[in-house]
């Protein structure tokens, strides 16, 4: 008999702190009700089929462990030039090379020597900062993990999926691979150790809405270290008070206040602009939202993506939104974290 494994880990929005979480600042992340899924099965090579790009690939297990080495060295040379640019390169130019990069960390990390198949699927848009890489750093390691009989820990897929991410994003801070892995709402500091904490948001959160902006020029990679490259005096104080908004943003969340958490949203958008991730799209929604007394930032690492917006009058949230030209999206907040679906 065939077994065929299927998980599945969801997309998230930054509700804040995205940027200023890289340099040890608290963010609050939520996992999004569209998902990335994967599934698994024993074959006698490694096989790849990503079925939104319609692209496969097909490699020998050794292949596979070669890719990983050169990966792992050439990570361990850019984090020492403190330039990421020839890792992201030898990705972009690879065939399936993020895909290959995720299997072949999975593999080295879990000590995996048998080939297998992936089908590899997804609802969360590419490269929009709605955690689509994330998604899918957790649950290889979920897929492979149960299809090999492994029992993993949650934080074990955790830090198989950062490991996975540091190979896209260079060092990226953990959250989103936090929050594609637990999934619900966390408050994500980092550090030795990270925190991690669940945020009960036991308030309905139909009032938010996303806009996408338009796919980023730029990678996460590049934003975040176009922000590294600012004058740091500049960039610190920006970042300090980011930090600063998001503890009073944790505490309106617990209050329900939402006039100060609009707020929050507002003030965040402006120091990101003034970081340098912002467009001229999402600061004329943001400026249009704001007007009208509702909250709208980008999410993520910016330069474009999806915003999110709040306002307790969701109609004439929505008006304004489309009066720009944009659409309001709906999409369910807090849900489960990485799953098996179907064994
Ligand atoms: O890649 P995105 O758009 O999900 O954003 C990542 C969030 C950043 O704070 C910009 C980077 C990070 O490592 O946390």
């Amino acid at each position: 008999m065939i077994i065929v494994i299927t998980c599945s880990a969801p997309g998230k929005i930054h509700l804040i702190g995205e940027h200023a979480v890289v340099y040890g600042e608290p963010a609050i992340i939520i996992s999004v009700g569209k998902r990335a899924y994967i599934s698994a099965e024993k074959s006698e090579s490694v096989k790849i089929y990503a079925q939104d790009i319609n692209q496969s690939g097909e490699f020998s297990v050794s292949e596979v462990k070669e890719f990983a080495e050169k990966l792992q060295q050439l990570w361990d040379n850019c984090f020492e030039t403190k330039n990421f640019a020839p890792l992201y390169s030898l990705l972009k130019n690879e065939h399936l090379g993020h895909i290959k990069a995720m299997i072949a960390k999975t593999m080295a990390e879990l000590d995996i020597n048998t080939p297998f198949s992936l089908n590899i699927s997804s609802e969360i848009p590419i490269g929009s900062g709605l955690g689509s890489s994330a998604a899918l750093s957790v649950a290889v390691p979920k897929a492979l993990s149960e299809l090999f009989r492994k029992v993993l820990t949650l934080e074990k897929i955790n830090h198989v999926a950062y490991k996975i991410e540091s190979l896209a994003h260079g060092t990226p801070s953990g959250g989103d691979n936090s929050i594609c892995c637990y999934g619900g709402a966390l408050w994500f500091k980092k550090g030795t150790p990270n925190i991690i904490e669940p945020l009960h948001l036991d308030f309905t959160m139909k009032n938010f809405v996303l806009v996408f902006t338009g796919i980023p020029k730029l990678t996460t990679g590049e934003l975040v270290s176009n922000v590294r490259s600012l004058n740091p005096e500049y960039r610190d104080s920006r970042v300090k008070q980011l930090g600063m908004y998001t503890y009073e943003m944790r505490e309106c969340l617990a209050k329900q206040d939402f006039t100060r958490m609009k707020e929050r949203m507002n003030l965040a958008q402006e120091l990101l602009a003034e970081l340098g991730v912002s467009i001229d799209a999402i600061d004329r929604i943001h400026t249009a939202v704001k007007e009208i007394n509702g909250g709208a930032k980008l999410s993520g690492a910016g330069g474009g993506g999806y915003m999110v917006c709040y306002h307790e009058d969701l109609q004439l949230l929505e008006q304004t939104i489309r009066d720009l030209g944009y659409v309001p999206e709906h999409v369910e907040l807090g849900v489960e974290g990485v799953r098996t679906e179907r064994k």
